[in-house]
């Protein structure tokens, strides 16, 4: 192989039929001009929702999704917002009220990372990874449950008030060296994620988060420039054996967006080919 190449993991995703499980709905989705966050705003309106596209920095990444969207037949509307500014993202929550009447989901799925060994760790890198991750969650779920709240149930459209999919990682739960406060951000977003739901189940709005491994986005390009380079960092720790596609997440969001999850709320579902389950101890440890 040329130097120069990237590697690209073969594809091992199943196809899956998209059913419009979210006819009639309206979706909010952050950070959707690439990777993760694109996947599931175009995943979202092909089952049925029309969606606002969030963009941060790439304008031309969230055309691109929207593109993606009209082709479904769903709407899609861009719209600039730092998930860190408090101001901002009312506006954004504003703005859906006003071009779409309503909201039903909400998926703040914004994030970044600042990796830097503990002892070299700026303040600078903790508060910004911190703000836009964990903070610009807040910042959304909150203007969600507003808007969820105002509008009631109304089960011609779904079962649920509102639904809030948070997207975290699975470094919720498993220690990252290097990235603490990228995990920080993450390990936060599990209560913050599980303390609105139980604040806000009595009002038919359900909160739940997914939880991704190793996903092939532009955040990930380093670990497959070559198929050295990924065999030896993200597939050792992969016992699935195949990176993940933003579509695998992408399907997860669907679900929990629909009323086949209506009783679920609180929960943490983790698409990660079992990367959580301590892949040192396979063969026994
Ligand atoms: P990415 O780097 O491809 O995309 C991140 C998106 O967030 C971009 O659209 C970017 O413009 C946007 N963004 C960054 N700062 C923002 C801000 N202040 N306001 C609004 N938007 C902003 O990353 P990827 O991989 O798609 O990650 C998306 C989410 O998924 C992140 O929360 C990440 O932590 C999480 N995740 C990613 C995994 C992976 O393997 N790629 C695994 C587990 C979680
Ligand atoms: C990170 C990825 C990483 C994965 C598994 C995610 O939260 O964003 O860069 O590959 O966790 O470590």
């Amino acid at each position: 192989m040329n130097s120069k190449e990237q590697y690209h993991p073969p594809n091992e995703m199943p196809s899956f039929p998209d059913t419009p499980v979210l006819q009639g709905q309206k979706a909010i989705v952050t950070g959707a001009s690439k990777g993760l966050g694109s996947a599931i705003a175009i995943g979202l309106a092909r089952s049925g929702a029309d969606v606002i596209v969030n963009y941060y920095t790439d304008k031309e990444g969230a055309e691109e999704t929207a593109e993606e969207i009209e082709k479904t037949g769903r709407k899609a509307l861009i719209y600039y917002a730092d998930v860190a500014e408090e101001q901002q993202v009312q506006d954004m929550f504003r703005l859906c009220l006003k071009e779409f009447g309503r909201l039903d989901i909400c998926v703040p799925n914004a994030g970044i990372q600042m990796n830097a060994p503990i002892a070299d760790m700026t303040a600078e890198q903790w508060r910004r990874v911190i703000d836009v991750n964990l903070t610009g969650q807040f910042f959304c779920a909150r203007e969600a449950i507003r808007m969820f709240t105002n509008q009631g149930l109304h089960p011609d459209i779904s079962s649920s008030a509102g639904k809030l999919i948070f997207m975290s990682s699975i470094h919720d739960i498993v220690p990252w060296e290097g990235h603490v406060n990228y995990a920080s951000s993450k390990g936060g977003i599990m209560l913050l994620m599980k303390s609105i739901a139980q604040e806000v189940a009595h009002l038919r709005i359900r909160a739940n988060a997914v939880s991704p491994g190793a996903i092939r986005t532009p955040m990930n390009v380093e670990k497959i420039t070559s198929q050295e380079i990924f065999d030896s960092t993200l597939l050792r720790l992969i016992p699935y054996k195949r990176i993940g596609e933003p579509e695998d997440v992408a399907r997860a969001v669907v679900w929990l967006a629909s009323d086949a999850s209506d009783y679920v709320t609180g929960s943490t579902i983790y698409i990660d080919g079992g990367m959580n389950l301590y892949p040192g101890f396979i063969g026994g440890g």
